[in-house]
């Protein structure tokens, strides 16, 4: 059977660098599934569409293609601002859910487990997975870790807009009614506002392997 670890989380929290550095250690498949919406979003912006049009937004999710993917531009943040009101919309929401759980069931490459990160991956894309991890961090940090990142990618970036940001994102998904960033009752929560990368990365290593140790037995 298929090893699924759910990490999710606000933000700018460390989830993606934990998830893809477990992935890689246990030789799983990774996917980061807020690409997926970005890529949503980034179409809509790309035609000059309201990321609010439920219509163009399902059919834009319907259609994406690896090619959208792989769109460096998915990082920017106003693809994360579309993104997140894309992310509000039902129909959408039930595209991306098929994919997602099929990653999950068959990993590409057949690798013996996936390791996804998200918003909703331990509540609804995989509700029965072993492993779930829900990785926050205090607002203020997650804003200076964001606007450190954001001028190394050589992007202009004022910290207090950076929070404000993220504050309005964090609202818009947990707030949103389908699927909205929750913790799910069985996830360890890592909170890595005063840890790095390593720390957090060895702190979620110890849970899995615990995970999965319990689910061999
Ligand atoms: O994680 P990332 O910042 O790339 O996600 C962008 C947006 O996509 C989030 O703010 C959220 O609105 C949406 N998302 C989601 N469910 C997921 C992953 C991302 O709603 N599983």
């Amino acid at each position: 059977m298929v090893m699924i670890v759910a990490i999710d989380g606000p933000g700018a929290a460390g989830k993606g660098t934990v998830a893809r550095r477990l992935a890689e250690h246990f030789g799983y498949a990774y996917l980061d599934t807020g690409k997926l919406y970005r890529a949503v979003a980034k179409r809509l912006l790309a035609a000059h569409a309201d990321p609010g049009d439920a219509q163009a937004a399902e059919d834009a999710a319907r259609t994406l293609g690896p090619e959208h993917l792989a769109d460096p531009d998915l990082r920017r943040e106003e693809v994360a601002r579309a993104a997140a009101i894309v992310a509000q919309d039902k129909g959408v929401r039930a595209v991306l859910l098929d994919f997602q759980r099929r990653f999950a069931a068959h990993p590409p490459g057949g690798a013996p487990g996936a390791v996804m990160d998200g918003r909703d991956i331990g509540t609804v894309v995989c509700p029965d997975a072993p492993a779930k991890l829900f990785v926050t961090a205090a607002a203020a940090e997650r804003a200076r870790r964001r606007t450190l990142e954001l001028r190394e990618r050589g992007e202009e970036a004022i910290y207090a807009r950076v929070l404000e940001e993220l504050e309005v994102r964090d609202r818009r998904d947990s707030e949103r009614t389908t699927a909205p960033l929750a913790i799910a009752k069985d996830a360890h929560v890592l909170d890595t506002t005063e840890l790095d990368a390593d720390a957090a990365f060895a702190a979620a290593l110890v849970f899995v392997v615990a995970r999965r140790a319990s689910r061999l037995v």
